[in-house]
């Protein structure tokens, strides 16, 4: 059952080339279509994106007023992960709300919001109920969910399933990566018609073609990251800074981090490092600040020069050949080296690296990887 692994959640971060490639197939269409001689060039004809649970319903969420994304938990990582590419290529208004909290807020819907509900079990209590209060409200809900025939998928007008596979260990790693394709195949669907986001689109679905592969490569960090949790298991608490598309990387490395590892853990948004965080940062302080190459670069060296400047013990993820980071951060510096995808694709990568971490220090700390303490896989009573 664990296909000789000694845990599902270990089975299941390594199986995400796999469970990308599930999310991808038969719904991207990745080559250019050769026009027969004498035929002229189809543009429409080339890269595409055909999500079957959605195609009907794509010009009425495009008539919406805002696209407003509902999760808990990793699900609402991924949302976080994927709301610039949302904002950016969609061109709609983007708001995410943390299930529980829309509904404790009573926050207003309106019958023109396009509500997306995103879950791995599609079974979790304040994510249905926040459904049946958008519906109620007359919204358009759609579901992006891993559990065929779940509360959510057959509660929602329209959806996508994003094939990931079954997902049994209680920390969500392959239905992280796998939500943040499948949202972002839903941006895409939703500007195919846009003549001036073309190239940015078309480098897109480039660049999801080579995550199977790229995914491989990280997974071979396995050992690297065995050594830094054999350095970090006796710590009491890991701080996590990113920004831009990485904010959500920080949050869902730390969640892992506190929820199987069961030590304190936070992820921070590196802009508002000087609003409160910065006076944690010492010489004892594990610190792991994800710089990948992206349009935050300027500002994320910053960061790391005033974290380096207060003494602190840094853990940088950055892409691989990046001399930049370790001629700034100096050789005490430890790297996680990651391959480079275009940047909104990137959280899909940097997460790898640091699942393996929360997964070898679970195991280094002696507690039970597949069911931490206190958690169920599924949250069906809110
Ligand atoms: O099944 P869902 O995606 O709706 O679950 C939401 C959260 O309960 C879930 O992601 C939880 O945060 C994970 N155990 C985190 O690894």
């Amino acid at each position: 059952m664990k296909g000789g692994y000694e845990h599902y959640m270990q089975k299941e971060i390594h199986e995400q080339p796999e469970s990308i490639l599930q999310t991808m197939r038969g719904r991207v269409k990745f080559s250019r279509v050769v026009p027969k001689e004498g035929e002229a060039w189809d543009p429409y004809t080339e890269r595409r994106i055909k999500l079957g649970g959605l195609a009907e319903y794509i010009p009425t969420i495009r008539r919406g007023r805002r696209l407003m994304f509902v999760a808990c938990g990793t699900s609402y990582h991924a949302c976080l992960a994927c709301r610039q590419t949302m904002e950016e290529i969609a061109e709609m208004p983007v708001s995410l709300e943390l299930a529980s909290d829309l509904l404790d807020r009573r926050a207003p819907i309106f019958r023109d919001d396009m509500c997306v509900f995103v879950s791995q079990s599609g079974e979790t209590a304040d994510t249905m109920q926040a459904l049946q209060y958008a519906k109620d409200k007359g919204a358009l809900c759609i579901g992006v969910t891993n559990t065929v025939g779940s509360a959510i998928a057959r509660s929602t007008h329209c959806g996508v399933h994003i094939n990931a596979g079954c997902e049994i260990g209680v920390a969500s790693t392959k239905a992280y990566t796998s939500q943040q394709v499948a949202i972002t195949m839903m941006a895409l669907a939703l500007c195919e018609d846009s003549i001036r986001l073309r190239a940015q689109r078309d480098a897109i679905i480039d660049s999801l073609g080579t995550l199977p592969d790229k995914i491989r490569a990280v997974l071979k960090l396995d050992s690297k990251m065995l050594e830094l949790a054999e350095q970090l298991k006796g710590e009491q608490s890991l701080l996590v800074f990113g920004r831009g598309y990485n904010y959500a990387t920080a949050l869902e490395a730390a969640l892992k981090v506190k929820e199987v590892a069961l030590m304190h853990s936070e992820g921070i948004l590196a802009g508002e490092m000087k609003h409160g965080p910065l006076a944690l940062v010492d010489e004892h302080l594990p610190i792991i600040v994800v710089a990948t190459r992206d349009r935050m670069r300027g500002k994320m060296l910053s960061v790391l020069q005033q974290l380096r400047a207060r003494g602190a013990q840094l853990i940088v993820l950055c892409n691989k050949g990046d001399s930049d980071i370790q001629d700034l951060c100096g050789k005490s510096c430890r790297l996680i080296q990651v391959p480079e995808v275009v940047e909104c694709l990137q959280p899909i990568i940097n997460i790898v690296p640091l699942q393996l971490l929360s997964y070898h220090l679970t195991v280094l700390r002696g507690f039970n990887v597949d069911q931490p303490r206190n958690l169920a896989k599924s949250v069906t009573v809110s």
